[in-house]
């Protein structure tokens, strides 16, 4: 397995461009079984969690025609579809449950293995399932397989709400969505996910002919085709990625070095650009950059967080600001809302010297201003994003294993860190 050993006390400065987005293009990538006409993607970003979802459209019949150095790729699925996404598959990516409402709105049923546990709680998939219900599927469980059947008629549009105890579900809103598109009739999503990944999806859907309006709003109304051949191919450029991009900015603060991300999307980074703004730390921007400034001497103000569904502070970037908080002058607060127990980062962190108390959903952070290297252990993708920019900071050097985990959301991450300046390389173990 791959280790990344990463030198300490290190300072970053300069530009890193911004990749496609992950939990963009993954939900794109199921869209494209909604048609048998080929989807022509650009700004496909070269991550592990996407040749995963290619792995399950190809064994579902798709041709993949990639080219990764220009990030592209075009996708063209089976005129008739064997629509059974395995388990040996599907265990690898919870992202790849939503190849279900696809499969159901185009074939009339599917057969999705139950996504695999998680490491941070209970991740149900029951707002999905009881929105393919109240459009008319017959749904049940089997083998730990989720088993879909369109009645014979089809699908029929339905008023449908999609919170849950933790918010809006992004998975949910998409998968229900992408069922809807091509079932008979009106569909009403009431308290739907309103994050870019959602309006970036629903973008590429309209292109290829569904009519749906309110993306980005807590109400989404789609006026379905009633017609399982109705949607054609288009071309779609995915959005770039604002966890990737703040994930960099929060690096350049913790480092007190001038990092600007380019061709991002500021305007999707607003709770992030408040949450610096509370720490002390500057920002200049432009209309597809941001850029952190160094602080000169100020201190890190320590900032408490609550992460909460967009455009609320980020659950993929609360190990990110966790990390930075270690280095804040005082005692910070970390409520995460949205999951149940995403604080996996919290004992590699403390192997670093910091100091963290967990109490339930809120994890205090006492600032320190000195983390020293050790061996640390990634865990999921965005605890081990935390644990590259700790180790960067800390003294010392520091082995973080088990990089696979960053490698299924960030596109060569070392490469890109080396690129600022950073001393982290890749070894083979
Ligand atoms: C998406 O996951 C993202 N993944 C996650 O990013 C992100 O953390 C999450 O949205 C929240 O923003 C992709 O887009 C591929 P949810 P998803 O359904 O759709 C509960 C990363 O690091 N819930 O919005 O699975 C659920 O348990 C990943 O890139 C139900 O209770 O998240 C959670 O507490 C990690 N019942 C909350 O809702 C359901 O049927 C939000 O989950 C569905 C969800």
């Amino acid at each position: 397995m791959d280790v990344f050993v990463v030198e300490g006390n290190a300072t970053i400065s300069g530009s890193v461009g911004i990749v496609g987005a992950k939990n963009s293009v993954l939900p794109i990538l199921a869209a494209s079984l909604l048609t048998s006409e080929p989807l022509e993607l650009e700004n496909v970003p070269a991550l592990a969690d996407v040749a995963t979802m290619l792995g399950i459209l190809s064994e579902l019949g798709s041709d993949v025609q990639r080219d990764v150095a220009k990030a592209r790729l075009s996708i063209c699925s089976a005129a008739t579809i064997e629509p059974t996404a395995p388990w040996e598959l599907v265990r690898k990516m919870r992202a790849s449950f939503e190849v279900l409402g696809p499969l159901l709105g185009r074939t009339g049923r599917a057969r999705v293995s139950f996504p695999g546990g998680c490491v941070f709680g209970l991740r149900p998939v029951d707002v999905h399932l009881k929105g393919l219900v109240a459009l008319g599927a017959n749904v049940r469980q089997e083998g730990g397989y989720v088993i879909a059947e369109a009645p014979r008629g089809g699908l029929r549009g339905a008023e449908i709400f999609l919170g849950t105890p933790f918010g809006s579900s992004v998975g949910a809103t998409r998968n229900v969505m992408m069922a809807a598109v091509l079932a008979h009739g009106r569909t009403v999503l009431q308290g739907a996910a309103c994050e870019p990944e959602i309006v970036d999806l629903t973008e590429c859907l309209v292109k290829m002919g569904a009519r749906i309006e309110g993306a980005g709003s807590p109400t989404i109304e789609i006026e379905g085709a009633g017609d399982r051949a109705a949607l054609g191919g288009a071309s779609h450029r995915v959005i770039p990625d604002r966890i990737e991009a703040g994930t960099f900015l929060v690096a350049g603060a913790l480092l007190d070095g001038r990092v600007r991300v380019e061709g991002c999307r500021p305007g999707h980074l607003a709770s992030l650009c408040d949450a610096f703004s509370r720490a002390g730390v500057a920002l200049e921007r432009g209309e597809d950059w941001l850029e952190v400034q160094p602080r000169g001497g100020e201190p890190l103000r320590p900032t408490d967080v609550t992460t909460q569904p967009y455009p609320g502070f980020p659950t993929d970037l609360q190990a990110q600001w966790m990390a930075l908080m270690c280095r804040a002058e005082g005692v910070s607060v970390v409520t995460e809302r949205i999951y149940s127990d995403r604080y996996m980062h919290l004992a590699e962190l403390l192997r670093l010297g910091a100091r963290i108390r967990r109490e339930g959903a809120t994890a205090v952070v006492e600032g320190t201003p000195t983390l020293s290297g050790a061996s640390v252990m990634a865990s999921d993708l965005r605890a081990s994003a935390a644990l590259v920019l700790a180790a960067l900071a800390a003294s010392g050097e520091t082995e973080i294993h088990r990089v696979y985990h960053i490698d299924r959301g960030y596109e060569r991450i070392e490469e890109r860190f080396r690129g600022l300046g950073a001393t982290i390389r890749r070894e083979q173990r």
